[in-house]
């Protein structure tokens, strides 16, 4: 990974340390505490964290005693986690700078992998081969938690209630909610820099990479979360293995 590399990455995922206000960071907060509960990180946890920011999932995780290899394409971002993790006396939160799509980790190195809010801007090709990569990493039982905005546009009714509702809450903040409606509908429906999918395309792309136990639920507004687990014992080898 080239300094360049990182440098571009960063331009194009500024929003890990910018400040969107109060809701978008209540909404955010809700999202981490359900990353959080789903998984019951227990002490020595090999766990990785992909996109993982200022570190809000990787530091909590690591406080409960895991293990946890932090990952974000954001230079700034993994360098100030680094220096809380030191301040906290948190060793065993180690912190990598890379673009999620350029991670390579050894086969059954880790017991979870869990995501929050840093998917989206892939494409759905790569997010399928992610979710593959993920299974991959995982032990057997080891479980793969991905959070992160789920909607698709606007075929099902739940993408409709999804959209509504954020049309709603925009167009109660005067001028600037009525511009941010028009920007973000360009945004999604254009989807030059944003790629959610809904709920189900994500359960879709666990099963088919061979997870098992697979869990989906509404988190927050159009935030939701999938998990699945590799299977102990697995039904068949898994493709590349
Ligand atoms: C909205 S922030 C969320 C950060 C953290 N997971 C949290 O919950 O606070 C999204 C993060 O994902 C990172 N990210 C997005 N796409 C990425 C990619 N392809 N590779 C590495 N990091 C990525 C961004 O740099 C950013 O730090």
């Amino acid at each position: 990974m080239t300094d360049s590399e990182l440098t571009s990455h960063k331009a194009a995922n500024n929003d890990a340390l910018d400040n969107k206000g109060a809701n978008y960071s209540s909404g955010l907060e809700k999202v981490t505490a359900a990353v959080v509960a789903a998984a019951r990180a227990r002490p020595g946890d090999r766990i990785v964290d992909l996109g993982c920011g200022a570190g809000r999932v990787s530091l909590r995780l690591a406080e409960r005693g895991a293990r946890v290899l932090a990952v974000d394409g954001n230079q700034a971002a993994v360098r100030r986690l680094e220096t809380t993790a030191r301040e906290r006396s948190l060793t065993g939160l180690e912190v990598l700078a890379r673009p999620i799509d350029c991670l390579s980790l050894p086969a059954k190195s880790a017991d979870l992998i869990v995501t929050s809010y840093a998917l989206h801007r892939l494409r759905d090709a790569d997010k399928q081969r992610l979710v593959a990569a993920a299974y991959h990493w995982l032990r057997p039982g080891g479980t793969f938690i991905v959070a992160d905005m789920m909607f698709g546009r606007g075929t099902s009714s739940q993408d409709r209630a999804i959209i509504r509702s954020k049309v709603r809450s925009l167009a109660h903040k005067g001028v600037g909610g009525w511009w941010r409606i028009a920007k973000n509908s360009c945004r999604y429906l254009v989807r030059v820099k944003d790629h959610p999918v809904s709920i189900s395309a994500w359960t879709a792309m666990f099963a088919r990479a061979g997870f098992t136990g697979i869990t989906a639920y509404s988190i927050v507004n159009e935030a939701g979360l999938v998990s699945g687990r590799r299977p102990s014992v697995p039904a068949q080898a898994a493709p590349g293995e």
